[in-house]
Formats: structure tokens, sequence, C-alpha cells
């Protein structure tokens, strides 16, 4: 039997914080502080770095030092992403305390399977110089990989290692597949999700089945920062396009990543507590969807194993 050992209880309450009827709604934040729960309880913060593309060693060292000493308390990073080591130094660094931070890895996808993970998972670990992660997700959805994956996934979770696991990229039709034979449901699904791409059947049924869902490049890589209807709002508000897009993934409940390699717009793109979007902007936000990725369409990664097409 699967097992979501918060009972669903406070996933009401996130239903009506996000007003699922129309997945808009406004949700009550105050700072950068503040956290989702997670179907197993954990508070997971809502506002995390992104490090995808940044260079590990001082580059990354420098970013996660500025994101810790903005107040994020959580940072994304991926075996992928080459950058664990310098993500571990940064934290230690901050001086910051184990308890105070969220951090998030990823199984790439040459190392599913149930051995492979568990030791990706342990490489993952010595790299960050962390005896316990808080978040751990698969990077894509592979045929035939998915369940020796979540065992081991599973494995992790019951044995102390991870506080939550969870999936990135996984549309339903994976998520079903993970579903149908598993103790613990995913606690989490990254996804590609920005104005250009709102995935709003993917966010109704994650909310369904009680899954966090998170925003992989909320800015769209920064392409959005030029788009008249993003700049007509931010100076509205007379914010900058990347805290508009920030405050609207807030407010639809969505817990979001933003990259930067630059302290003064990692600063920026936290400064999102002093103004609420109406729902007119929201909505002219949510207009803006033209199912327009910019990554791999995870069926074709399912398929191959191999990102490909999107850059
Ligand atoms: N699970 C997955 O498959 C997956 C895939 C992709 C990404 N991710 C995660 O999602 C995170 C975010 O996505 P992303 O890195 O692709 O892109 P993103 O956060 O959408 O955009 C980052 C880009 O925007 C620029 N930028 C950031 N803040 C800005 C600001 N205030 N003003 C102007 N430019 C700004 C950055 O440049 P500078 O760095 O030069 O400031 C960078 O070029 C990643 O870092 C990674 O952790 C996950």
């Amino acid at each position: 039997m699967q097992k979501d050992t918060m009972g669903g209880g406070q996933f009401d309450t996130l239903k009506m914080y996000v007003g699922l009827s129309g997945l808009g709604g406004i949700q009550m934040m105050e700072s950068l502080s503040d956290r989702s729960a997670l179907n197993n309880g954990v508070e997971m913060p809502r506002i995390g770095l992104g490090v995808y593309k940044t260079k590990d060693g001082d580059e990354v060292i420098r970013a996660v030092q500025a994101a810790l000493q903005t107040g994020y308390p959580s940072i994304d990073t991926a075996a992928f992403y080459q950058n664990e080591t310098g993500v571990g130094e940064g934290i230690r660094r901050s001086g910051l305390s184990r308890q105070e931070l969220f951090v998030t890895t990823k199984v790439w996808n040459s190392d599913q399977g149930y051995e492979p993970t568990l030791r990706a998972f342990q490489t993952s670990l010595e790299k960050l110089g962390l005896s316990y992660l808080d978040l751990y997700l698969i990077h894509w959805p592979i045929k035939g990989k998915l369940k020796e994956t979540w065992r081991a996934m599973e494995k992790l979770y019951k044995e102390g290692y991870v506080r939550a696991i969870g999936v990135c990229n996984f549309k339903p039709r994976h998520l079903d597949e993970l579903l149908a034979d598993c103790e613990y449901k995913p606690a989490v699904n990254q996804i590609e999700l920005h104005p250009r791409l709102t995935q709003e059947k993917k966010r109704a049924y994650c909310y369904d089945h009680q899954i966090r869902v998170e925003a992989w490049s909320p800015l769209m890589k920064g392409r959005l920062f030029d788009n008249p209807v993003i700049v007509r709002i931010a100076d509205q508000y007379q914010k900058t396009p990347a805290q508009v897009i920030v405050r609207w993934d807030l407010q639809h409940g969505i817990i979001t990543i933003p990259k930067s390699i630059h302290p003064e717009r990692i600063r920026q793109n936290a400064d999102v507590f002093d103004f609420e979007l109406a729902p007119e902007d929201m909505d002219a936000l949510d207009a803006l969807n033209r199912c327009e990725w910019t990554g791999s369409d995870p069926d074709d990664v399912y398929e191959s194993g191999r990102l490909g097409g999107r850059s």
C-alpha cells in the first residue's frame, strides 16, 4: 500500500491555499523562510537557488554563499551538473547549521536501476560532504528503470539518508507507472514551468496525488525579460520581470528555484515579499502559455535514455 505519512490533511489545506478550481488563488507568504509541507510532513522552502550550468569551484561556491547569506535555505543541484563538490564547499563556508538548510540533488539517467542508484547517492553525498539529503530526485523517467530506481530511493528514505524523495520531468503517464507499484509516493515533481509553459494538467494531476510541483527554468532561462506583458506588470509594481515571475510561481503554490551566478540577482530574485500580484495580473501571466519547452520532452528521454532535441 502507498504511504504518504501525512495522511492528506495538510494537502486539503494546500488545495484551499492554491484555489485549485482555477489553479490560481493567493498563498499567504511572508518571507524567504516560508515553507510548503510535503506529503510526508517535511517542510520544503518555497524558493531555492538553482545551480545548473554554474561552474564547479569558485563560481558555484560564491553563488551558494550569496544565496545562503541572502536567506535562501534551499539549493538545487544534481550529479549531472558536476558541481556538487562546490555546492558542499559553499554550504560549509556559510557557517549555517545543517538543520537550517534544504539540499536537493538528483540521480542521473545512466545511474538508474537499484544498485547504481544506491551507489550514485553515496557518491553525491560524499561530494556534497553531507551525511543526509533533504530531497533526492530521479532526474528523468527512463523506460524499464523506474521501478528499480524508485525501490532504491525508498530504501534510502526508509533508512533515513534522505528526508524526502521525488521525481523530475514526470508526465502523468510516468507517475501512473510509478504509483501503480510503489510503497511511498513521490513528494515532489520538478518540471519545466514558466509563463510560456504553465503545465496546468500536470499541476492538477500532482495536486490530486499530493505531489508538490517545483518549477525548473522558472525564468525560462532568461528569455522572458523583454516580454511586453511581463514588462508592463513589472513596471506597474516597480519590480523586475524576474521578480514578477518568481512571485507568480509562489502565488500559484509552486516551489521555484531561479538560477543566477550574480549575488545582486540572487538577492533580487528573492525580494518578492513586499507585493502581491492582483488576480487580473496572474491571469495575464497565465495567458502567456504557449506550451513552449526549452528542455527535452520527457517522453523522448523516457524512450531513449538520453537528452536531445531542444537546448
Ligand atoms: N530537473 C531538471 O531536469 C532541470 C532542468 C533544468 C534546470 N533545473 C533546475 O532549475 C534551475 C533553474 O533553471 P535554469 O537554470 O535552467 O534557468 P532559469 O532559472 O530559468 O534562468 C536562469 C537564467 O536567467 C538569468 N537570470 C537569473 N536571474 C536574473 C535576473 N534577476 N535578471 C536577469 N537575468 C537573470 C541567469 O543569468 P546569470 O546566472 O548570469 O545571472 C540565467 O541565464 C536550474 O539551475 C536547476 O537547478 C532542473
